[in-house]
């Protein structure tokens, strides 16, 4: 009874939602940088407004140079100083604490790109492009559309700016020619680095201007931030082509034997997999001559606009379903009923695709063909002026919105089997236990090469997006805690997976410097060479990179819960609700918080 009600309850608001995002603009999201005075005594945060641990960041001040020249300049000022400095985007779109100066808590600067957007050079024949480091994932497509190029892959969102994608190492999916980062088609970059003395122009700062064949290329590609700041980049861009979309929907038997197989017959494909519901979505995309017809758009529906009233009834919804589970009945159907619907009407509704063909629907069938530009990104819940519905990103953090962890972690193409294989036996073990994962897009799974760019990726492999549920209380254990907790260690340690830099929680990030290698190596030198100092260097990017005895992970109760530490004692979960730490089901080496189902299902209240 309750369960069809909500049922219903999110049909409606879904389609809702889908109306009326098409007759109004969103808010866009608040500064990510606010300070008291003028542009001193700031608070940093990240585009979510809370970082992985939840510790807050100020900042002495911020600077927003308008042109290389006065970034020159900042950048001298604080190295004159030794003052901690670090860079922030116009959104800051990653989740962990990048965005941050290292150094005292407040003492820092933080050097806004916002300004450093503009199109410095387009070389329409050699396909080069040069740009300033702030500039947005979508001005970069729209002003190499302008002269007829197209940036042949990209992430699938376009709000993060050019140098915060290339510095996590952002992609798309492919395993064709250089793959799916952005960063691989990076021809030069112009770094403003410190300088621990003078130069002859009286600047504690310099100019490094990297072409390809400079090893340190392959240190600025992915750079996490610590080299300097990247003032301009140069890309190698392509003709303008289309690419032609479909989304195949088949059952899950056995689709772990096909995926390599896929990846290789598809220059852009992606694989969602909806564990629960037992259905996997292959999109099978590919380049398609510009004479094709077709003005096809991707507006994918996650990334639209959304009314706040509408947000908050999913979030609280969401909420419901966990705080039932939590403290009473062991009951995640009401997350499973929700799951398969919302998946249905979202793939019935061509997940965003427009065909632009005249109908008054927007999706009117598959294939759906349009230009690249059109095609390989979308983020229209942040074009907009201010509108009195209120509507905005999922997850503005102005609004009791989407709050989320996220796990993403690229496992080997050679082990990619026998990892869903092992997914899969935990999902038979209970059924049900992944469906919260649904509410969030599945499993994505994108195709991504091994790269010569130092903490680029190792190996030929599987990227594995998986999107949960975050409580806004540290303390509050999720449903099915284990199950997730034991799959994100499986990808990590049995599999030997490579987080990706620009997500994850802390747990991520344990063993990756080992992982890297002599590439490790490679990067650490570099980062000595251009900031001997550790100006641009935090406590988050010292651990990630194992340097300076920074700590990764921190002890505390309850830690497990947000991935602050793998548990090793109960405390870690949350015994009081009955969350204790145990081994895996599956991959024993793991210690996951499991709720132990004996007294505590007998207290149910009705
Ligand atoms: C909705 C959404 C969808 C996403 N989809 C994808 C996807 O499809 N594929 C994918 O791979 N990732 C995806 N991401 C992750 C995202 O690409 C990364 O987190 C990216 O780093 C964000 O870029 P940003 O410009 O916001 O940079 P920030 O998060 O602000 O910065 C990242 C790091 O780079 C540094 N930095 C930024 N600019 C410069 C500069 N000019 N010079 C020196 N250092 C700099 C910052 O100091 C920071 O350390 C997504 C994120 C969101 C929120
Ligand atoms: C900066 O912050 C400190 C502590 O919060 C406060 O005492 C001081 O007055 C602030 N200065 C300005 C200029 O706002
Ligand atoms: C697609 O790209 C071509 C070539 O650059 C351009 O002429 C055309 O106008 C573009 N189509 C759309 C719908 O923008
Ligand atoms: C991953 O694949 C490699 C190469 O095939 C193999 O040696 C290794 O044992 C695999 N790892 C696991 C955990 O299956």
């Amino acid at each position: 009874m309750k369960t069809n009600l909500s049922h219903h309850h999110l049909l409606l608001t879904l389609t809702l939602s889908t109306l009326l995002s098409t007759l109004i603009h969103a808010t866009p999201p608040p500064p990510t940088v606010t300070c008291n005075a003028g542009d001193v005594n700031c608070t940093v945060t990240n585009g979510y407004g809370i970082y992985p641990d939840r510790t807050t960041c100020k900042a002495a001040s911020v600077a927003r140079p308008a042109d290389e020249s006065e970034l020159l300049s900042v950048v001298s000022d604080a190295s004159q100083k030794k003052q901690h400095m670090k860079v922030v985007t116009v959104h800051s779109h990653s989740i962990p604490k990048l965005s941050c100066p290292g150094g005292l808590d407040g003492e820092g600067l933080v050097i806004s790109t916002e300004n450093l957007n503009s199109v410095m050079n387009v070389d329409p024949l050699r396909g080069r492009m040069t740009v300033g480091g702030g500039i947005t994932l979508r001005g970069l497509i729209d002003a190499a559309a302008e002269n007829g190029l197209a940036l042949p892959h990209s992430p699938y969102w376009e709000g993060m700016t050019l140098g915060g994608l290339i510095g996590t190492g952002s992609h798309g999916s492919s395993l064709s020619g250089k793959g799916p980062a952005v960063h691989e088609y990076v021809v030069g970059v112009r770094l403003v680095v410190p300088s621990t003395s003078a130069g002859g122009d009286g600047k504690y700062a310099r100019v490094v201007e990297l072409v390809e064949g400079n090893e340190e290329l392959l240190a600025a590609k992915v750079s996490l931030g610590v080299l300097g700041v990247i003032s301009q980049v140069t890309l190698q861009l392509e003709p303008m082509f289309k690419r032609s979309i479909t989304n195949r929907v088949e059952g899950d038997d056995g689709f772990e034997n096909q995926i390599a197989a896929f990846g290789s017959m598809t220059e852009f494909g992606d694989i969602t997999w909806y564990p629960s519901q037992g259905r996997v979505v292959f999109r099978d995309d590919f380049r398609v001559p510009i004479t094709t017809k077709g003005i096809g758009l991707n507006d994918f529906t996650g990334f639209r606009a959304q009314p706040r009233l509408i947000i908050e009834g999913i979030r609280t919804t969401g909420t419901h379903c966990e705080s039932l589970t939590t403290y009473t009945t062991h009951n995640p159907s009401g997350k499973c009923v929700l799951s398969t619907g919302q998946v249905t009407i979202l793939l019935e509704s061509g997940l965003g695709l427009k065909n632009r063909d005249g109908s008054l629907l927007e999706f009117t069938g598959y294939p759906v063909i349009g230009n690249q530009s059109d095609m390989q990104t979308s983020g229209s819940c942040l074009n907009g002026k201010d509108d009195l519905l209120l509507t905005t990103c999922g997850w503005d953090r102005r609004i009791h919105g989407l709050r989320y962890h996220q796990t993403t972690v690229s496992i080997p193409l050679t082990n990619i089997t026998s990892f869903i294989s092992d997914v899969k036996k935990l999902r038979d073990i209970n059924r049900d236990s992944l469906c919260g994962v649904e509410l969030y897009s599945g499993f994505l799974m994108r195709f991504i090469k091994a790269s010569t760019a130092y903490l680029g990726k190792t190996a030929d492999s599987v990227d594995i997006d998986i999107t949960y549920y975050r409580s806004n209380d540290p303390l509050d254990p999720r449903l099915d805690e284990d199950v997730l907790e034991e799959i994100e260690q499986m990808a990590l340690f049995k599999y030997k997976g490579m987080p990706h830099l620009g997500k994850n929680r802390n747990v991520g990030f344990v063993g990756m410097r080992e992982k890297l290698g002599a590439k490790g190596d490679l990067f650490v030198k570099a980062m000595e060479k251009y900031d001997p100092e550790g100006l641009f260097s935090s406590d988050w990017t010292d651990a990630v990179l194992g340097l300076r005895g920074k700590a990764l992970t921190v002890e505390k109760k309850g830690c497990a819960l947000e991935g602050l530490c793998i548990c090793s004692r109960d405390e870690h979960c949350a015994p009081e609700k009955g969350y204790l730490c145990r081994p895996g089901m599956v991959y024993t080496e793991s210690r996951v918080c499991r709720r132990e189902d004996d007294g505590l299902l007998k207290m149910e209240v009705l």
